[in-house]
């Protein structure tokens, strides 16, 4: 096969040529979009899921999807990690802005608009001077209150999308790297654009916490939401994401491949996409067979133990790397956090809480419930028992 057409697309927000097992998803969010054409309401977006499992490029999706509706959207935003709340808003804000005047004609809307929002970037502690052309309002999202303010900036947005008959959408990834206050401020406005039935809306993604961290910040995100969960790939999902891409160039697949593939990558994305691309690589001819796989297995899981894996666990400093042995010492999580001070040789669990804290502000793990704690990497208990056992 050329290498040149590879088909498959391991990498991190790498859209894949066949988006599998993800059209219930399209269909709700289109489903999103002509509730709040309508005027009515529809509940905004939160996906979670492990890393690899095809977040960001569902959320690129939904993007291409809302521009064909003619809906202004923010593009996929990051949110760095310490999260900059007002920099990060104020920036998407400008995005809308920018997407909705190229077909707006209410100039004076806008131009007010770009006011608030400059008056938004610059309330804040820490304020950095974005820059915004023209006026800064007052009296609107300037109090210095990230609730009020985020409410006053959403709702301007919020008018000028209505005036234009469109919609405004937020796409927010890593959003679980927004502190407590900065969700509840999330929660809050959000809440605030839907009871007055504008046609602003949010599709954020994050680490499994996200949810906990959104519902410890307001109790009421759970009903404010709509939440799913990502995660493995079903076994026919699993089968189009490996066998379509190739499908369209007229190669096949022995059977025994797919199911072997489909089981050694447990049905995640991201290792689907690996073995796709080395057996791609490798094979001579369709279809390709039990041999090729035999010969590019090796390559495939050092290529996933030094980039995937192990770029992750060099994050973690020397101690921070034992208590992730010890948690895979324990076999499959979710562990708790006594039983992984033990096997890391600690005297309690107070002894690692220092770690346990700085693993998690490096998303590395993450808490499911108290007491517990659970990699934020797929199938990497395997991988730290096989070249980072404890010492
Ligand atoms: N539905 C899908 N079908 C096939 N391949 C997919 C699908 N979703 C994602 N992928 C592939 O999986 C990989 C990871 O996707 P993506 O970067 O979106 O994951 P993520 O959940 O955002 O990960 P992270 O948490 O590390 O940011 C990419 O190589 C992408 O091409
Ligand atoms: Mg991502």
């Amino acid at each position: 096969m050329n290498k040149r057409d590879n088909p498959y697309t391991p990498g991190a927000g790498r859209k894949p040529r066949t988006l599998a097992g993800r059209d219930p998803d399209v269909e709700q969010f289109q489903t999103l979009v002509e509730r709040l054409n309508s005027g009515s309401y529809e509940r905004s977006l939160i996906y979670t899921g492990l890393r690899g499992v095809g977040k960001t490029v569902l959320l690129m999706e939904l993007d291409v999807l809302a521009s064909e509706a003619s809906w202004a959207t923010t593009d996929v935003q990051e949110v760095g990690s310490p999260a900059d709340f007002r920099v990060t808003f104020a920036r998407m804000a400008i995005r809308l802005l920018t997407n909705m005047s190229a077909r707006h004609r209410a100039r004076e809307r806008i131009e007010r608009a770009l006011a608030v929002t400059k008056a938004f970037s610059l309330a804040g502690p820490g304020a950095v001077e974005l820059r915004i052309d023209g006026e800064t309002a007052t009296g609107v999202a300037d109090s210095g209150n990230s609730e009020h303010d985020l409410t006053d900036l959403l709702e301007v947005l919020g008018e000028v999308a209505a005036a234009n008959n469109m919609g405004a959408l937020f796409l927010i990834d890593e959003m679980q790297n927004f502190d407590g206050g900065s969700l509840a401020a999330i929660c809050i406005a959000f809440q605030a654009v839907s009871r007055r039935s504008l046609p602003v809306a949010l599709v954020g993604a994050g680490l499994p916490d996200l949810r906990v961290r959104l519902l410890t910040a307001k109790p009421y995100a759970d009903r404010l939401f709509s939440y799913r969960e990502l995660g493995r790939l079903s076994p026919v999902d699993a089968r189009s994401a490996l066998v379509v891409p190739a499908a369209v160039f007229g190669v096949d697949f022995e059977a025994r491949v797919v199911e072997q593939v489909i089981a050694e990558a447990a049905g995640y994305p991201y290792f689907l996409q690996e073995y796709g691309l080395e057996l791609w690589n490798y094979a001579e001819e369709s279809p390709i067979s039990e041999g090729d796989l035999r010969a590019i297995r090796g390559v495939v899981r050092d290529s996933l133990a030094s980039s995937f894996f192990g770029t992750r666990f060099n994050l973690a400093t020397d101690a921070e790397q034992g208590v992730l042995s010890a948690m895979a010492s324990l076999g499959t999580g979710p562990y708790r956090i006594g039983e992984v001070a033990t096997a890391f040789g600690a005297k309690d669990q107070r002894a690692i809480s220092s770690y346990r804290e700085s693993l998690i502000e490096k998303d590395l793990i993450w808490s499911p419930r108290r007491g517990l704690v659970e990699f934020t990497v797929p199938l990497f208990d395997d991988y730290l028992r096989e070249h980072r056992p404890v010492q």
